[in-house]
C-alpha cells in the first residue's frame, strides 16, 4: 500500500465504487427469478436462429432444441429485445386471455410501418375495440350466410372452370385468386375480371413480400418496394373512396350497398388514413392466411386416401340431397352437415400452423409457474410448439382427421383437447376472419372433392415456415376431372 494518503484514499474510493457498482448490477440480476435460457449475442440474440426456414410440419430445429434444454417456457433475447417463449399450452392461454391487463400485442415496428399505425395487428385499448368491432361487424354470421356464401361458391367456381383435366398448376395462386378476388369483392366491390383487380393483385404480392422480408429501407429491398407498393395500393382505395363520395352526394345508389368501404363511409367516424388502414390490413388479413390453409389442405389430403374417401362420401351426400331437393347453390345447412369436412379443417390448421407465434410484451411485472415475467419483455406464445407438442396431440406430425371427432360433451378425444387448439390465437384478440376462413375451406373442398382427383406433382415441395408458411415452388398439382378420372379407373379393372 502507497505511503501517500490521497492516492491511498483514491484506491479505496474505487474499490468501494467498483464493490458497489457489482452489488446492484447483481441484484438487478437476482432480483427476477426467470425462466431458463440464454441470451445469445448482443442485441441480435438469438433472432437468426429462432427465424431460420423449416418444414412448416415440425416446431423447427430451434425449438426442439430450446425446449429439450429448457423446458417449454425459456428466456432468450428476439428481435433486438429480451423475450420470454412459451411452448406452454396453458400459459398461452393465460398471455392471450390476459391481453391489455397483464400483456399487451407488440408486433416489430416494421410490421406497423407496413401495414399502419390503424392496423389492428399494432393498436391497442379503445382504437382497436372500435376497429374490431367494425371487423366483427363486416364478417358477422349473418353476413357470412348471406353476403360471403353465395360469393363464395361463385368465386370458387369461377377458378375451377380454368382447371382442365390432366392439367397442372400451382395450387397457392389459384387459391390466392380465389381468397383475393372475394375479400376484393366484399370489400370493395371489385369484380375479378376488371384490370385495375388484376393491379391491385400485382401489388399485393411484392407488398407481402415486403411483410415477410427483413426491414430494411434501402434501395432494391423487398421491404422498400412492399413501401411503394403499399402507396400504390393507398392510392388506388383513396380514389375508390373519393368516387364512392361522389356518388353517394348526388345520391346515387350503386351495386356497392353492402361492402364494406360504404358500411366505413356511411357508419363511422374514422378518419380518412384510418379507413385505408382498416381496408389495406383487412385485405391482406382476409386473403393471404386462408390461401394457404386451402393450399395446406390440398397438400395433406392425397396422403391420407381414407380422409379423402370419407371426405368424398360426405359431400355426395350432401350434392345428393340437393338434387332431390332441387336447390343448386349451397345453403348455410349445407354447410353445417360437413362434420368431417370440419374435422379436416381443423387438423390441416394444427397440422399447417399458418401463424406460429405471436408478438406480446409484458405491462406488469408477472409471476407465473415460479418464473418471473419482467414488465416490458417480449412475451411470444408459439402457437405451433403446442399444436406439434405429443402430450397435447397424440402422434402429432400425422394428419390425422378423426382426431377432432369427439363423443364426450367436454371436447376432448383421446389427448385431444380442443382448448389447446389456438390457430386462430385466442383472448380478446381472436381472430375476426376465423369463421370466415373455415367457410372458405369448406366450400373450396366442397367442389374440389365433387369435382377432381389430384395429385402432387412435385413431392420435394413442402410448407416452409419462414416463418411465414408458404410452399417455395407454390404447390404443383395435377388434377383430373372426376369423370375422366373414374373412366380411367374402370379401363384398368
Ligand atoms: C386460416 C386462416 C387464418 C388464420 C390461421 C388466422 C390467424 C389469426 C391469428 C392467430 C390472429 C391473432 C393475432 C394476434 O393475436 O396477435 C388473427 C387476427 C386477425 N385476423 Fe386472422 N387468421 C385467418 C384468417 C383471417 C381472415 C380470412 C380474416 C379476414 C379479414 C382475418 C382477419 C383477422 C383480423 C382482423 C385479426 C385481428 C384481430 C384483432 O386484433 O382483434 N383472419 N388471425
Amino acid at each position: 500500500m502507497s505511503n501517500n494518503p490521497l492516492l491511498t484514499w483514491c484506491f479505496l474510493s474505487f474499490i468501494l465504487a467498483l464493490t458497489l457498482f457489482f452489488f446492484f448490477i447483481q441484484r438487478k440480476k437476482t432480483k427476477f427469478y426467470l425462466p431458463p435460457g440464454k441470451m445469445g449475442w448482443p442485441f441480435i440474440g438469438e433472432t437468426i436462429g429462432f427465424l431460420k426456414p423449416y418444414s412448416a410440419t415440425t416446431m423447427g430445429e430451434f425449438m426442439e432444441n430450446h425446449i429439450a434444454r429448457y423446458g417449454t417456457i425459456y428466456k432468450s433475447n428476439l428481435f433486438g429485445e429480451p423475450a420470454i417463449v412459451s411452448a406452454d399450452a396453458e400459459f398461452n392461454k393465460f398471455i392471450l386471455q390476459n391481453d391489455g391487463k397483464l400483456f399487451e400485442v407488440s408486433y416489430p415496428r416494421s410490421i406497423g410501418g407496413i401495414l399502419g399505425k390503424w392496423s389492428m395487428l399494432v393498436l391497442v385499448g379503445d382504437m382497436h375495440r372500435d376497429m374490431r368491432n367494425i371487423s366483427l361487424n363486416f364478417m358477422s354470421h349473418v353476413r357470412l350466410k348471406t353476403h360471403f356464401l353465395k360469393d363464395m361458391e361463385n368465386h370458387t367456381l369461377l377458378v375451377l372452370s380454368s382447371w382442365k383435366n390432366n392439367c397442372t398448376f400451382s395450387v397457392q395462386s389459384e387459391a390466392k385468386k380465389f381468397t383475393f378476388n372475394l375479400m376484393a369483392k366484399q370489400i370493395m366491390s371489385l369484380d375479378p375480371w376488371n384490370l385495375e383487380t388484376e393491379e391491385l393483385k400485382k401489388e399485393y404480392v411484392s407488398f407481402m413480400k415486403g411483410v415477410v422480408s427483413a426491414p430494411l429501407n434501402l434501395p432494391g429491398t423487398a421491404y422498400r418496394k412492399a413501401l411503394k407498393s403499399r402507396n400504390s395500393i393507398l392510392k388506388f382505395i383513396e380514389r375508390k373512396m373519393e368516387e364512392r363520395m361522389k356518388r353517394m352526394q348526388e345520391g346515387k345508389k350503386g351495386l356497392e350497398e353492402n361492402d364494406l368501404l360504404n358500411w366505413v363511409l356511411k357508419h363511422s367516424n374514422l378518419s380518412t388514413e384510418q379507413i385505408l388502414d382498416l381496408i389495406l390490413s383487412l385485405l391482406f388479413a382476409g386473403h393471404e392466411t386462408s390461401s394457404v390453409a386451402i393450399s395446406l389442405a390440398i397438400y395433406f389430403l392425397p396422403g391420407c386416401p381414407q380422409a379423402m374417401q370419407q371426405l368424398r362420401e360426405e359431400h355426395r351426400e350432401i350434392a345428393r340431397c340437393k338434387k332431390k331437393a332441387g336447390v343448386v347453390e349451397l345453403t348455410w345447412d349445407d354447410y353445417k352437415k360437413m362434420e368431417f369436412t370440419h374435422c379436416v379443417v381443423n387438423e390441416t390448421l394444427r397440422l399447417g400452423n399458418i401463424v406460429r407465434f405471436l408478438h406480446r410484451k409484458a405491462i406488469k411485472d408477472v409471476w407465473y409457474k415460479g418464473y418471473d415475467i419482467p414488465c416490458g419483455w417480449k412475451v411470444l406464445p408459439v402457437i405451433s410448439a403446442v399444436h406439434l407438442n405429443p402430450s397435447n396431440f397424440d402422434q402429432p406430425q400425422h394428419f390425422n382427421p378423426w382426431r377432432w371427432q369427439c363423443n364426450s360433451k367436454n371436447g376432448n378425444c383421446g389427448n385431444t383437447n380442443s382448448s389447446n387448439f389456438m390457430s386462430f390465437g385466442g383472448g380478446p384478440r381472436l381472430c375476426a376472419g376465423s369463421e370466415l376462413a373455415k367457410l372458405e375451406m369448406a366450400v373450396f373442398i366442397h367442389h374440389i372433392i365433387l369435382n377432381y382427383n389430384w395429385e402432387l406433382v412435385d413431392v420435394v415441395d413442402q410448407p416452409i415456415a419462414y416463418p411465414f408458411v408458404e410452399f417455395p415452388k407454390g404447390l404443383q398439382i395435377r388434377v383430373q376431372t372426376l369423370a375422366q378420372a373414374q373412366a380411367q379407373a374402370q379401363s384398368v379393372i
